[in-house]
């Protein structure tokens, strides 16, 4: 029996160019979907499958993820003195009860497999999944890294959340190709639709062996400088059985600002405060 899935590693170290200047003194993790900040959305995502322990890969700019996941005195005083029950309860519980939060720094912003080899002094040689908090996945029914925690429980399975994409779209994404068997066999990052194996892309939720660390410490900076997770992962194919989930739900790139208003209009619709009223407002647009 191999060892259970502990820890998600949750890289948050990168620039977030894209939303300038929103994210220019404010981590893109913080921004909110409605009322919850996207990294808080991953944190529940990994509470569902189980996970115990969050390991924050963070820099210098991002303190306000931390402290979000911490207590906040003054404020939940202030709320208990106001009777205001049910904010308290939202506000101590942003962390949900029985996990715990590591944070290490990536000194650089060198990649994201640099971003998850930082981790590895937490995690150990274990298997572990790695989360993209700006792949938000609505999943109203179960949770996508809970089917995937899942699949490694019931088959030993190692595993990349995956979706199609139209074809002039394989250069935003890792691409995979896959054998008769539906084994992965080959990623490429960002390839050109041309040369592109497949439409298949991989979206931010991974189930990894301990061994991809030391893969990682093998790759060789790519384009830009940066180390790729994907490449890491591309040396372990052919040892390692890694399959394709295809998750369920609407995955929302809130990393860009259609998808992060996508998200917000899908969440808004469905609140019961606002659900009502914001689709009657909706309408009138
Ligand atoms: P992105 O490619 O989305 O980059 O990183 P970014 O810097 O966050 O955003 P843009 O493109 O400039 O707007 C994918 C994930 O990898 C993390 C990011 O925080 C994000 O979760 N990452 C990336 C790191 O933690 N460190 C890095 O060096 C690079």
């Amino acid at each position: 029996m191999r060892a259970s899935i502990q820890s998600v590693v949750l890289p948050v170290a990168g620039l977030g160019t894209r939303f300038l200047p929103a994210t220019k003194a404010i981590p893109k993790e913080m921004l909110p979907v409605l009322d919850k900040p996207l990294i808080q959305l991953a944190v529940e995502e990994a509470h569902k499958a189980g996970i115990k322990q969050v390991v924050l890969v963070t820099s210098a700019s991002k303190r306000a993820i931390e402290d979000h996941f911490d207590v906040n005195f003054e404020l939940e005083a202030t709320l208990e003195q106001r009777g205001k029950l049910a904010m308290l309860d939202a506000v101590k519980t942003t962390l949900p009860n029985g996990m715990t939060l590591a944070v290490v720094r990536q000194p650089k912003a060198l990649g994201l497999g640099h971003a998850v080899l930082c981790a590895q002094p937490i995690v150990g040689n274990q298997p572990f999944a790695v989360m993209l908090p700006d792949d938000f996945i609505d999943d109203t029914q179960g949770g996508c890294l809970a089917d995937m925690v899942a699949l490694y429980n019931q088959e030993q399975a190692y595993s990349l959340a995956v979706e199609e994409v139209p074809r002039d779209k394989t250069d935003k994404y890792g691409v995979v190709s896959l054998n008769e068997e539906g084994r992965i066999v080959a990623m490429v990052e960002k390839p050109k639709p041309e040369v592109a194996p497949s439409t298949l892309a991989v979206v931010g939720r991974y189930v990894l062996p301990g061994a991809i660390f030391e893969a990682l410490t093998e790759v060789k900076p790519g384009a830009g400088g940066e180390i790729q997770l994907t490449d890491g992962i591309a040396s372990l194919l052919a040892s390692e059985h890694f399959r394709p989930h295809r998750f369920k739900g609407v995955r929302y790139d809130c990393g860009s600002k259609l998808g992060y208003l996508q998200a917000n209009v899908a969440l808004g619709l469905r609140d019961t405060e606002v659900g009502q009223s914001f689709a009657a407002w909706l309408k009138t647009q």
